[in-house]
């Protein structure tokens, strides 16, 4: 039996991408039925080259950001997701979403949480000085970054760092952690 997954972004779209070049290859068993981001973004159109079902959802659309979120959670549902990963998404969502999607709602985020959470988790490890910054899967509760970890993985900093180039070798990790925990999770989802 096939997972179910949906994708909630609003950037680059590499952790969706990787992750729907895993389920081609058969090493996730699942398939991401849509993508859904706040934004016009990259991902988006790479989503749509894999032929996935991608829309935008802009919250300027709507009344209040409860309004947008409902919305949000009506289209998510509307594909009977097993599993939502928001890999990228920078919005924060409201108690409800959380709610509605309790134990089948993860985020990728780019920091070893509980250190450095928010929008610059990579700009914060490097001004912090720190020499081991990383990557954190974990369900979403009602905090912001925040939820039981379902796994981390460790990202050295190294001599002379930017943002970019520190979050560049996060992100070489993710697109390997994300596709094996999503694999697991479905795994144990549906037998
Ligand atoms: C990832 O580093 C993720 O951890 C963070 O945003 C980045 C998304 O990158 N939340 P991409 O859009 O998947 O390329």
């Amino acid at each position: 039996m096939s997972g179910r997954i949906v994708v909630l972004i609003s950037g680059s779209g590499s952790n969706m991408d990787a992750l729907a070049a895993a389920c081609e290859r058969d090493e996730v068993p699942g398939r991401i039925m849509a993508v859904f981001a706040d934004r016009d973004c990259g991902g988006i159109e790479l989503a749509r080259e894999r032929g996935i079902e991608a829309e935008v959802v802009e919250p300027k659309q709507y009344l209040d950001r409860a309004d947008w979120c409902e919305a949000l959670a009506k289209r998510v549902e509307s594909h009977d997701p097993d599993l939502v990963v928001s890999a990228g998404f920078m919005r924060i969502l409201t108690p409800s979403f959380v709610d509605a999607f309790e134990d089948r709602l993860i985020n990728l985020h780019p920091s070893l949480l509980p250190d450095f959470p928010g929008a610059h988790a990579v700009r914060d490890a490097l001004e912090a000085g720190v020499d081991l910054t990383g990557t954190t899967v974990h369900f979403v509760d009602r905090e912001v970054d925040h939820g039981p970890v379902i796994t981390q993985e460790r990202v050295r900093i190294e001599p002379g760092d930017t943002e970019e180039s520190l979050h560049e070798r996060i992100k070489a990790v993710e697109h390997r952690v994300l596709p094996r925990v999503v694999g697991e999770l479905l795994t144990r989802m549906r037998p």
